[in-house]
């Protein structure tokens, strides 16, 4: 062969390969409405930094015909490349060659990428869209999806791992996924279960479509399991490009800081009007964390999943923070199960990434009642108490209004080493509401009032001033400082630049037992 021969080849090796299953099954891929897997990741990365490894890996089966079907790469495209500047690696199963099934030589390409990820301090992505586990290959192919499993655990707290779901994800393959830090989905394209619809049918005779099984709107708003839902590819490949602009590349590295663009100055009098005058009336949460973080921008995670709780990220002054709210609007801003888990694995997440936690606090205890009780409230509350205690990260809280009993100490308070305590005047940092709280104390003396409802009233309004305002905390040093709501941002920010050299540590351990 000449020269220019050996050269030639090498061309349409490449060509061929990255065809992929061929231009039959492209077609179909995009006639779902999904892009192939080269697509994907080009836009994922930024553009022309993609490098591909392993582009001519071949399975090495031979049952059932397999001998026969054999696809340059086999099927996923791996390698490394460029995200907003920054390395990054990545995956992306072809769908196009036999269903995107996972062989062991698949599992070989993906886990020498999430190798180098780990050992490298750079953030992994991995982009699911595949049939499962290579029946064909029968335990190697099992074997396979063991070898991610652990690197996604030996990876866990050390780089960001993050899954994107753009197609099937089904049996155990959606185990990777849910050891990783954050999942997105693509609406109507992608699902995730661990049995599907006809299994279930044989079963348990209940019918259920894949989507509602485990659609993107099924595990964003009643599973959990995901965090974020995107329209369409595009839509979520944007979405993944942006989290990752707040996150630094491992557990060593400070989050990035982007130049400043919004005064931090900057006091926004609007907010004396956002905390109701009624303690009974509900308000969002939301319009607080709008106005004070950088330009109104906040990237809100989970937002469909127990939103009696906001998580997400902002910058205040350039810089992330991760944000933890009650809202008020949603069950009267109450912790339950769904809460209390969402809140403490974004705590624990941003606690492994360095990114200090600003925690708005509005709660009047955790939810009451049978459901909360047999479903183990208390074991799933104290995951976020956990999640707070253990947290070193500079954390910070501003209690807006309601502080009540356990729910108090839980949300970032003095007693879990909180660094910076603030509360509004409207704040009621008490064990519990006036009412009751009177109710418990005081039933026998309403009892035998010549008119109890006057007595109850009277009871109710002594309560009120005595406990239902920050001064008893601050007294004793529980709030750092009472602030006026306008003054939010600066305050916040000025607490940030304070804590910015904050060091601490956990006792040395093997590692801890978080409540499961
Ligand atoms: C081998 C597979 C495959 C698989 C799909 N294909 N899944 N090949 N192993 N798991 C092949 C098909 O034979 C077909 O090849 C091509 O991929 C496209 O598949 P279609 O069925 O034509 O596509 P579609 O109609 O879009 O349906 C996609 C699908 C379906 C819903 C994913 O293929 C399916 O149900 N596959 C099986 C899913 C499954 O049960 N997997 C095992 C899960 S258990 P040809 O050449 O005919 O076009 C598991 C255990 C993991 O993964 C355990 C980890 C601990």
């Amino acid at each position: 062969m000449s020269k220019e021969e050996t050269l030639q080849a090498l061309i349409d090796k490449n060509a061929e390969a990255e065809l992929g299953g061929g231009q039959d099954r492209i077609d179909i891929q995009h006639k779902k409405g999904k892009w192939t897997a080269r697509e994907r990741i080009s836009a994922l990365l930024d553009e022309n930094s993609f490098q591909e490894i392993d582009k001519f890996v071949l399975h090495q089966a031979t049952d059932f015909g397999l001998d026969k079907k054999k696809f340059p790469g086999d099927g996923v495209v791996t390698g490394y490349g460029r995200i907003n500047g920054r390395p990054v690696y990545v995956y992306a199963q072809d769908f196009t060659i036999l269903g995107g099934s996972l062989s062991l030589a698949v599992s070989d390409k993906i886990c020498k990428v999430m190798d180098l990820a780990r050992k490298n301090g750079a953030p992994f992505i991995g982009i699911n869209d595949s049939g499962g586990a290579r029946i064909q290959e029968g335990v190697s192919s099992l074997a396979g999806y063991g070898n991610i499993f652990m690197r996604n655990v030996m990876s866990s707290g050390l780089v960001p791992q993050i899954s994107a779901i753009m197609g099937p994800c089904a049996g155990g393959a959606v185990y990777s996924p849910a050891l990783t830090d954050f999942i997105f989905m693509v609406e109507n394209t992608s699902y995730m279960f661990i049995t599907g619809p006809q299994v279930i049918k044989t079963v348990t005779h209940e019918e259920v479509s894949a989507e509602r099984l485990g659609g993107s709107i099924t595990h964003n708003a009643t599973s959990g399991v995901a965090h974020f839902s995107g329209q369409d590819d595009q839509q979520v490949i944007s979405m993944i490009r942006e989290l990752l602009s707040f996150l630094p590349q491992n557990c060593r590295e400070k989050p990035p800081e982007v130049e400043p663009s919004d005064d931090p100055e900057r006091i926004d009098m609007g907010l004396r009007e956002v905390i109701p005058d009624s303690p009974r009336q509900p308000y969002d949460m939301q319009k607080i964390i709008y106005s004070i973080v950088d330009n109104q921008h906040f990237f809100e995670v989970q937002a469909k999943y127990a939103t009696n709780i906001i998580i997400g990220f902002a910058r205040l002054n350039g810089k992330t923070v991760g944000i933890v709210a009650n809202q008020p609007a949603s069950f009267a801003g109450c912790l339950d199960i769904n809460a209390s888990i969402k809140g403490a694995r974004f705590v624990r997440f941003c606690d492994s990434f360095n990114i200090p936690l600003i925690t708005f606090c509005d709660v009047p205890g955790f939810l009451p009642g049978t459901t909360q009780e047999y479903g183990g409230i208390i074991k799933h509350g104290a995951k976020l108490i956990y999640a707070y205690c253990e947290a070193v990260v500079p954390k910070i809280t501003v209690i807006t209004r309601k502080a009540y009993g356990g729910a108090y100490i839980v949300m970032s308070s003095k007693h879990l080493c909180g660094d910076l305590n603030f509360a509004y005047p409207s704040a009621e940092i008490a064990v519990m509401g006036p009412e009751g709280a009177v109710n418990v104390v005081f039933k026998k003396d309403i009892k035998a009032a010549e008119d109890p409802a006057k007595k109850e009233a009277e009871m109710i309004e002594e309560y009120r001033k005595t406990f239902a305002s920050p001064y008893r905390a601050a007294e004793r040093g529980f709030i750092d400082e009472i602030i006026l709501p306008e003054q939010t941002r600066p305050k916040l920010i000025k607490a940030l630049e304070s804590l910015k050299n904050k060091r601490d540590r956990m006792p040395e351990k093997k590692h801890d037992n978080l409540p499961l």
